[in-house]
């Protein structure tokens, strides 16, 4: 990431959301639908441009689960943790993705490629338990499953 850049791209979004009333929290989604995330770097730049303090913008950032602090992979697996695959073993499925990528919720592995988040039902609880990695739905997965699903990832990004 080049720093001037993203001191320009800053001061472009200070600019567009500095009369708006509740302009914090629109200055981080845009500056989260530049970089997919807001870099400690952006959220430090909005401190000194805007005259903001940095505990002010990370009580913004914390509060709302919609705001990244670290790059998304470039597959999202999210499984869901609703009522439905809760009971039907989700829990399970989480236990193994993490074994297998060594990977907590809400982070992403060393190699970029896949970021693990939990949601809580994705609307579909006839299919439980369900994961989607990117747009793909999987349904009735068991944790033998899992293996298979992170592999054919790997294979389409290889
Ligand atoms: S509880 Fe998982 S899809 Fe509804």
């Amino acid at each position: 990431m080049v720093v001037e850049t993203l001191k320009d791209d800053v001061k472009a979004v200070i600019e567009r959301w500095k009369d708006k009333e509740g302009n914090l929290i629109m200055i981080l989604h845009d500056i989260q639908d530049r970089y997919g995330y807001v870099p400690r770097e952006a959220a430090l730049e909005v401190s000194r441009q805007a005259d903001m303090p940095l505990a002010r913008i990370y009580e913004v950032l914390t509060f709302y689960n919609y705001f990244k602090l670290t790059p998304p992979g470039k597959f999202t697996i999210s499984v869901c943790l609703g009522t439905a695959c809760y009971l039907k073993g989700a829990p399970a499925l989480i236990e193994e993705i993490r074994r297998l990528l060594q990977v907590d919720e809400g982070h992403t592995t060393k190699d970029g490629l896949f970021h693990l988040q939990i949601v809580r039902c994705l609307g579909c609880c006839g299919l439980a338990p369900v994961i989607t990695v990117g747009h793909k739905v999987y349904s009735a997965v068991k944790r033998t499953d899992v293996m298979g699903i992170i592999a054919e990832h790997k294979t389409v990004e290889a």
